[in-house]
């Protein structure tokens, strides 16, 4: 019913020939995987090189970031016509890092998100709570306040195809993951909560990554729980076979 889905978050890291190399690596090997939608989100930069290299095969391109604005007076900023105009199909939003480090809020996220699914890309809208939030009981409450800000003012089908990551930023680059049934109560939740806002068979089409130190070695048990549909992957994306063997694991579980 829904399709596993594996991203790769470059973050600021790789430059143009270890981009072009490791993409590559990942077309060749993935000629064999089916069943597994894998898009690579480099940095801006390299979204082009990047997306002339994988043209013609199965692996899609994702961008880190976009403005909400079309076009305009906006120094550093770049929008969804350009991203797909390099052929981007994916961004991702939201990430904590950007919510951290550079202020982005709720209502930030769901701005850029409309201006996202008018352009015809796909969102992967990151929510997740911190460890102090979850030592405090939290975590729920946190994750549901993110999803209805971030996501005010979808239709139905625009929920339907937006992708969510949840990501404990206790997770993130740590080497820390969220346990299986951690990871899964809050994707549940976040399901449930789909559910009430937009019905249950909008909800059970979203697909909801995991994020959070995704490795080789957990993927397979994170992804074999029953509302987790793929991993937004960080670290363990900046090498072929570590990344090829997260996606991997997701071929063998065939939802
Ligand atoms: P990580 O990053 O896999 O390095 O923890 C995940 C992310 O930030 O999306």
């Amino acid at each position: 019913m829904r399709t596993f889905f594996i991203a790769g978050n470059w973050k600021m890291n790789l430059i143009r020939e270890s981009s072009v190399s490791l993409v590559r690596q990942l077309m060749e090997t993935l000629t064999s995987v089916s069943g597994v939608d894998v898009a690579v989100c480099p940095p801006s930069v390299y979204l082009q090189e990047v997306g002339n290299t994988l043209r013609g095969s199965s692996l899609r391109l994702g961008a880190q970031n976009v403005s909400a604005a079309a076009e305009g007076a906006f120094t550093g900023e770049i929008s969804c016509g350009m991203l797909k105009d390099v052929g981007c199909q994916y961004v991702i939003l939201g990430h904590s890092e950007r919510r951290t480090l550079y202020g982005e809020t709720d209502a930030m996220v769901n701005e850029k998100l409309h201006a996202v699914l008018k352009a015809g890309l796909i969102p992967i809208v990151c929510v997740g709570e911190t460890l102090a939030q979850r030592e405090a009981g939290e975590t729920q409450k946190v994750v549901r306040e993110q999803c209805t800000g971030s996501l005010a003012g979808l239709t139905g089908e625009q929920m339907a195809k937006t992708v969510l990551a949840y990501e404990p930023v206790w997770a993130i680059g740590t080497g820390k993951t969220a346990s299986p049934a951690q990871a899964e109560e809050v994707h549940a939740d976040i399901r449930d909560l789909l559910s009430s806002q937009f019905g249950a068979a909008v909800a059970n089409q979203v697909v909801i990554q995991y994020g959070g130190s995704v490795k080789a070695d957990n993927a397979a048990e994170l992804l074999g729980q029953p509302n987790i549909d793929g991993a937004l992957v960080g670290g363990a994306s900046l090498k072929a076979d570590s990344f090829l063997a997260i996606v991997h694991a997701a071929a063998a579980i065939r939802k």
